[in-house]
């Protein structure tokens, strides 16, 4: 099952490998890669209620102010739930879907019976104070009616919805209704241009599509309303911004893109031109939004969603867009923040032009004809006597009709993204702003991800800082939308099987001084006893908290630390587990005081991500060890262990004691006596079927080696660079501090080393090798050393192996594979089975081959994965 499992996934992964590893152009900008610092899995999230009901695929969300209600639209329903309790049983629900005679229509039209051929409700809004405006899909024939908001039903029969609404489930996709006039942008049929449209008052207006098609296969994700009437001096009027990718049809010498990031934007008075643009928009312009890492030549092209968030005057509004990148196979996602006076600077900037249709773009330098095409009418124009946009002169809505796009691009806040983020696809996100207790304004973010997750992150000094990442959907499955509600002190999420509502923050889960400042939640404070909401409390001065380093001010408080004792004899390997519940935080032990070496290979102490290791115990390294979670350069205690190694019968003769696995198995006769949960205790059936059932995890695990590494092979061919070989950095890369997990551990290591522990296998697997660093033998580079493999009892026939220097001193590994690359599979075997253990060390080389850049990724991968997939419970504590 297991094996099975990771099998498939290895192979979805190293596809996508294979199949990026000679397109990537560029070298993986590793330390703007964000760790959410704490990992919350469904079964331990707390505080959250679940909506769900026989419908599926909800995504639209409607939640007012001071309402009472928030409104969701389903496949094929409409619910009103209760806002401060969705599951409640109170839920209201109108029922609407597709009849029968229509979904057959639908399939006839070749739609897809299991997703198009249902009434989606893809626009829920207010239409004015009594009553929603909906519109569905309703199985490829577009309707919407008005709902009836008191009585939660639908107050008319449905009309029709075609210039409205798309007729797919899934066509990008947005729409106000202000004053209640319904702006809509999509392309709403597949055989239609995309348009955006506003349906009154009359005339109707769209965008042109001759002779300058202003909208180039756009994929909408999002629109705001933007006051800017408000306090205007020149009587300017409101505008509204409609966000999307679309095809790029400026050529440019840095970017060679097939699609881009625009914004666009109309004005709300617009009423279109009198013989020149009739029933279009006189004041459509768009701009490129960019969002990269130039340095890394990282541009993120794909916007996936917008959050808008309103300022107190409309001039600080500011747009989060999430973007991602071109290639559908390789997930990433960046977060850029714009401002809205960066997007009008972009407006009032110099226009591109196209000769001819299809010709190449260039910036327009000629004439710009007055009143300056594209402005709304303002107080200026209304002096002129222009008091509406059909006034307009010809000359002006003439350029205006070839000139829609802009020449400068909006750059972000600080020009780069607050967020870089591999293995993650961002969906939908929301923000909100939280004042600390240094009185700062921090935003804090929450982003749905691709597969059911939820990052909460907060804004410090322009880069983001992810507080925690929780599991809201056991199976993957797409955020499809996220809202936010101060007054109810709650985020809600909707996706495919369901909407769950949470609380903004979860102090209590913070439950040392410590752990509370490293958060750097804005929410949360130490009250002097525990993590509180910051909100919730009236003297908010005497709280603790420190969001701009989450270091300072716990120096005077005490906490708890876990004592334990193991007493077991000399020769034993001994496992001290320590878990951090930090992703950031590095393990460090001491030993009776002083520091414990635990990476110099003679030291006889392995440190690991969630453990201490002492192999083959001696009687002299007995005492009282302590670990240390160290976070932000400060150390905390988390446990200790009094260890006491007693003298015992001689060890056994070295050569039935295998290199490979540096375990002992413990012995039945030797119970340990401080009673700790321990193998030693488990009788001798016990340990048959354990043995059995390891046997066959293990055997699958070789299984599932030997296809990843042929597999692997066969992309090292494909590729025809030659060898694999790692080269080991001559200096331990500089760490960051919002470096990966994967990384961070394992920064001390300036070479690759591996080994595998477990009691069990010892003389029944033949599935896990020992790498050895060879870089006294062979500079550097990682190898693996075969050896005495005859000194392993082999019940199986050992898997093909490529053939390999051989290096007596060390026993052979069973299972061969190509230099180096083995060594990403243990790491995923650690948790799979709880006694085997593995040390992973990683350089990170600089001057890497793509292939060996195709390696580091799918190691980030794994250690990124398997932090969700815990599958099996933890590992007892216990002696190996
Ligand atoms: C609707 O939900 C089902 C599963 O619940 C999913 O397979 C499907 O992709 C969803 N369709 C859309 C359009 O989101
Ligand atoms: C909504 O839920 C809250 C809390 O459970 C409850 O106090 C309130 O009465 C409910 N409102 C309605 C309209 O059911
Ligand atoms: C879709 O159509 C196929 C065959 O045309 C049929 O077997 C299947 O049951 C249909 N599915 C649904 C959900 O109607
Ligand atoms: C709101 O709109 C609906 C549908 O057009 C109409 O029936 C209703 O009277 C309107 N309500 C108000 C208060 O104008
Ligand atoms: C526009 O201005 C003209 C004169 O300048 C005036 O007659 C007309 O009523 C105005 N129209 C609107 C809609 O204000
Ligand atoms: C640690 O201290 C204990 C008692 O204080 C002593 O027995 C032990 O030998 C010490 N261990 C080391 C490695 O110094
Ligand atoms: C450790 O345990 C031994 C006996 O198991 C005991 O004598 C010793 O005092 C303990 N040391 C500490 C520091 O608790």
């Amino acid at each position: 099952m297991l094996g099975a499992h990771f099998m498939a996934a290895m192979l979805l992964l190293l596809t996508s490998l294979c199949a990026v590893a000679n397109g990537f152009p560029f070298r993986t900008p590793l330390d703007l890669d964000v760790t959410p610092r704490v990992t919350v899995l469904s079964s331990g999230l707390e505080g959250y209620r679940r909506f769900e009901s026989s419908a599926v695929n909800y995504s639209t969300m409607l939640l007012e102010a001071d309402s009472e209600r928030l409104y969701v639209g389903a496949r094929g329903a409409v619910f009103a739930l209760n806002a401060s309790d969705i599951s409640a049983s109170s839920a209201l629900t109108i029922e609407w879907e597709a009849s029968t005679e229509q979904k057959l229509q639908c399939v006839l039209k070749g739609k897809d019976n299991k997703t198009e051929c249902f009434n989606h409700i893809r626009l829920l809004q207010r239409f004015n104070s009594t009553h929603l405006y909906m519109c569905g899909t309703h199985a490829y024939m577009p309707l919407c009616a008005y709902v009836d908001e008191k009585r939660f039903v639908m107050s008319s029969q449905p009309e029709e919805g075609k210039d409205k609404c798309p007729y797919g489930p899934t066509t990008g996709f947005t729409a106000l209704i202000i004053d209640q006039q319904i702006y809509t942008a999509s392309r709403y049929d597949f055989w239609s241009f995309p348009d955006i449209r506003r349906n009154a008052p009359s005339p109707a207006l769209k965008t042109e599509n001759a002779p300058t098609r202003w909208l180039n296969e756009a994929d909408f994700v999002g629109s705001a309303l933007v006051r800017e009437s408000l306090g205007s001096s020149d009587g300017d009027d409101d505008k509204i911004y409609f966000f999307f990718t679309e095809k790029s049809q400026e050529q440019s010498t840095t970017y060679s893109h097939s699609r881009v990031a625009r914004v666009a934007r109309i004005c709300k008075g617009d009423r279109g031109g009198h013989l020149t643009l009739q029933k279009r928009w006189t004041s459509f312009l768009k701009t490129r939004l960019t969002c990269s890492l130039p340095e890394y030549d990282f541009h993120f092209n794909m916007l996936r969603s917008v959050f808008v968030m309103h300022g107190l005057a409309p001039q600080d509004t500011l747009f989060y867009g999430i973007f991602g990148l071109e290639w559908k196979n390789v997930k990433a996602s960046a977060v850029c923040r714009f401002a809205l006076s960066e997007v009008q600077e972009a407006f009032r900037g110099p226009y591109m032009e196209s000769q001819d249709p299809g010709s190449t773009w260039k910036e327009y330098v000629g004439k710009i004809p007055e009143p300056r095409p594209g402005t709304c009418i303002t107080g200026k124009l209304r002096a002129k006597g222009m008091n509406v946009s059909t006034s307009l002169p010809d000359e002006v809505l003439d350029f205006v009709r070839r000139h829609p796009l802009m020449s400068h691009q909006v750059q972000p806040a600080d020009r780069r993204p607050l967020l870089f983020r591999r293995t993650t696809d961002y969906t939908h996100m929301a923000a909100t702003v939280v004042q600390g207790v240094d009185e700062q304004m921090y935003h804090v973010l929450y982003m749905g991800t691709d597969e059911g997750w939820l990052h909460k992150a907060v804004d410090i000094k322009g880069q983001l800082h992810i507080i925690e990442e929780l599991q809201l959907f056991e199976e993957p499955e797409p955020v499809t939308n996220v809202l936010l509600s101060t007054e109810r002190t709650s985020v809600y999420v909707s996706s495919p099987s369901g909407v769950v509502q949470l609380p903004l923050s979860n102090c209590e889960r913070y439950t040392s001084c410590y752990d509370c400042i490293f958060s750097r939640d804005p929410h949360c404070g130490w009250s002097g006893a525990e993590c509180v909401d910051v909100v919730t409390q009236s003297k908010r001065s005497s709280l603790i908290q420190d969001i701009q380093h989450g270091r300072t001010g716990c120096e005077n408080t005490g906490y708890d630390v876990v004592q334990r004792s193991r007493s077991v004899r000399v020769g034993d390997d001994v496992l001290l587990q320590c878990e951090l519940n930090s992703n950031l935080a590095t393990p460090s032990w001491t030993l009776n005081g002083s520091e414990v070496q635990g990476y110099d290979l003679n030291s006889g102490f392995r440190t690991g991500t969630d453990g201490l290791l002492i192999i083959e115990a001696r009687q002299d390294q007995s005492g009282l060890y302590t670990c240390h979670a160290v976070e932000n350069d400060i150390k905390v205690a988390i446990v200790t262990y009094n260890v006491t190694i007693s003298p015992d019968l001689p060890r056994p003769p070295p050569g039935e004691r295998t290199g490979t696995f540096i375990a002992t198995v413990p012995s039945t006769e030797h119970p340990s006596s401080d009673g700790a949960q321990s193998l030693h205790l488990l009788s001798p059936k016990n340990m048959e079927a354990m043995y059995l059932s390891l046997i066959t995890v293990l055997g699958g695990l070789c299984v599932v080696l030997t296809v990843v590494l042929a597999y692997v092979g066969f992309c090292l061919r494909a590729d025809q660079r030659g060898k694999y070989s790692l080269r080991a950095a001559a200096a331990a890369h500089p760490s960051s501090k919002r470096s990966s997990r994967c990384r961070k551990q394992h920064r001390n290591s300036a070479h690759m080393e591996l080994k595998t522990v477990s009691s069990h296998c010892n003389g029944v697997c033949n599935g896990v090798s020992k790498l050895h660093n060879g870089d006294t033998q062979d500079g550097g580079f990682l190898q693996i050393v075969p050896g005495e493999a005859q000194t392993l009892a082999s019940n199986d026939p050992p898997p093909p192996a490529p053939p390999l220097p051989p290096t007596p001193q060390h026993t052979s590994p069973e299972c061969d594979f190509p230099n180096g690359l083995s060594a990403t599979l243990p790491s995923v075997l650690r948790r799979m089975n709880g006694n085997s253990y593995v040390l992973l060390r990683q350089s990170d080389s600089e001057n890497t081959s793509p292939l060996s850049h195709c390696f580091s990724e799918e190691l980030n991968r794994i250690l990124e994965k398997r932090k969700h997939t815990q599958l099996l419970p933890r590992p007892d504590e216990s002696s190996v």
